[in-house]
């Protein structure tokens, strides 16, 4: 099929989301984070999910090496997370609330949810890849709100 990449985005863009901070770390190296809406759930026995990953990005480099990852579900208060680590060519987690998990990775403290991963698979997708996490260990909030991500804009529930 050929079609109109834009038009694909915004009919795309119908499929309201969560939007996560994938972080990752190599031996040595400083911590990264990538903003990311492709995160899904993928397995509950064993416990597997997924994200995507532009082959353009920067990050790549990072994510085709690196040996775990972490997603960090992010609450309607974090928007200020999502823009800073959705900036091009900006992955640094300076100056963020972060520790380091049970994976190796950082996690970010402030968090609704993190799944803690290793990486289980890696599969080549278009001008993507599917990164496939086995997860580790788990924590989730008791309460909160999610950051949304709707037609190209943030959302946050009704109510
Ligand atoms: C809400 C939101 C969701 C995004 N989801 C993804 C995603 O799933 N996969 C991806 O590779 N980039 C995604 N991006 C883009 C990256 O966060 C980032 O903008 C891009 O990687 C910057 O270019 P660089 O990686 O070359 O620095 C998303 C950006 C935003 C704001």
């Amino acid at each position: 099929m050929s079609h109109d990449p834009r038009a694909f985005r915004n009919a795309l863009g119908w499929f309201t989301t969560g939007v996560a901070v994938v972080t990752t770390q190599l031996e040595g190296e400083a911590p990264i984070g990538i903003t990311v809406n492709s995160f899904s759930s993928v397995s509950l026995d064993p416990a597997l999910v997924l994200w995507c990953l532009d082959k353009g990005s920067d990050t790549l480099p990072v994510f085709e090496k690196c040996s775990c990852f972490t997603v960090n579900v992010l609450g309607e208060d974090q928007k200020d997370v999502s823009n800073t680590l959705a900036r091009a060519g900006h992955h640094q987690l300076d100056g963020m609330n972060v520790v380091k998990g049970v994976n190796g990775c950082a996690k970010l403290e402030d968090a609704l949810a993190v799944f803690e991963c290793e990486v289980h698979a890696r599969h080549d997708a278009g001008d993507h890849i599917i990164l496939v996490g086995a997860v580790k260990a788990f924590s989730s909030a008791e309460e909160g709100r999610p950051l949304l991500y709707h037609r190209g804009g943030y959302q946050a529930l009704a109510g």
